[in-house]
């Protein structure tokens, strides 16, 4: 995609041989998300090149993401976009539009890669999701999430509910998302919804060694073993243990 497209969509991409930085850059609206960004998320991943390994996502300015744009819930909706839903859709038009929206998150999970969400100041909505759509989740200590779609009469559908299940369990993540509280960033460490917290002026340090780390081990081996454990909540142990044979045999006869 080009830079002025990305721009347009409040977005930076730099990617640096196998890392790729997505920059969530609308700090003027506190990285308020539209459905251009989510078009525009989705579209990077379609073009990541093959040799990116690591993704990082970040928001400029002192907040990650203070969610979907207000804007949206105006009658004129966000400008040079109109509104989120055109009145009148039905059903079926609603399901394909919202999964159109949630390809901007999906492909985060992707065995080839391993998303990394840095996150500053608010994590709010969409923002909370994004961040919960990566593998891993570093925060600063001013960190603050906040799943507010309950409290505007929707519900968080941007694929963070089983993320923050998985983390939390079913009764916190009903407590955190019922009540619209804010989790802060020690919480969210105590919780297992961030791995690391940091003062905020060590969140690059933090990152950098991050990414070493992961890229010091063998790309085959790391692509095989995330494949792996994404399957091990859906399994018994007899059939992650079959999973286990299948990706070490191919480990082993593909060296
Ligand atoms: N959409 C559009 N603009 C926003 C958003 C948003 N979600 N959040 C912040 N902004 C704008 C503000 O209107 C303000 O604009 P202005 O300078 O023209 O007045 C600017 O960003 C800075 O925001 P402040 O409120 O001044 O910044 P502060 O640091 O005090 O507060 C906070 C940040 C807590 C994120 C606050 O802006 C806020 O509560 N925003 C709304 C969050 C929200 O309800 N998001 C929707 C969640 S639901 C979902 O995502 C589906």
């Amino acid at each position: 995609m080009v830079d002025q497209e990305l721009a347009r969509a409040g977005l930076r991409l730099d990617i640096d041989g196998s890392v790729a930085t997505v920059t969530l850059n609308r700090p003027e609206r506190r990285n308020a998300q539209t459905p251009g960004m989510w078009r525009a998320l989705a579209r990077i991943g379609d073009t990541l090149p093959e040799g990116v390994r690591i993704v990082v996502l970040r928001g400029e300015g002192p907040s990650f993401s203070a969610g979907l744009d207000l804007a949206a819930f105006t009658p004129e909706g966000i400008p040079g976009e109109g509104p989120a839903f055109a009145p009148g859709m039905g059903p079926g038009e609603l399901d394909v539009l919202i999964d159109e929206y949630q390809q901007g998150f999906t492909w985060l999970r992707r065995p080839e890669i391993t998303s990394i969400a840095v996150v500053r100041g608010h994590a709010i909505g969409a923002g909370f999701q994004l961040a919960l759509s990566c593998d891993l989740r570093i925060a600063a200590d001013d960190a603050k999430f906040c799943m507010k779609e309950p409290a505007l009469g929707l519900v968080p559908d941007l694929t963070g509910t089983k993320p923050l299940v998985d983390a939390v369990g079913l009764a916190r993540a009903l407590e955190i998302c019922l009540t619209v509280r804010t989790v802060l960033a020690d919480e969210a460490l105590a919780l297992g919804i961030v791995q690391t917290t940091v003062p905020e002026d060590d969140l690059d340090a933090a990152l950098a060694d991050l990414v070493a780390s992961l890229l010091k081990v063998d790309a085959g081996a790391a692509i095989a073993t995330k494949r792996l454990l994404q399957q091990a909540p859906g399994n018994t142990l007899d059939e992650q243990r079959a999973v286990e044979r299948r990706e070490q045999s191919g480990r082993i006869l593909g060296r």
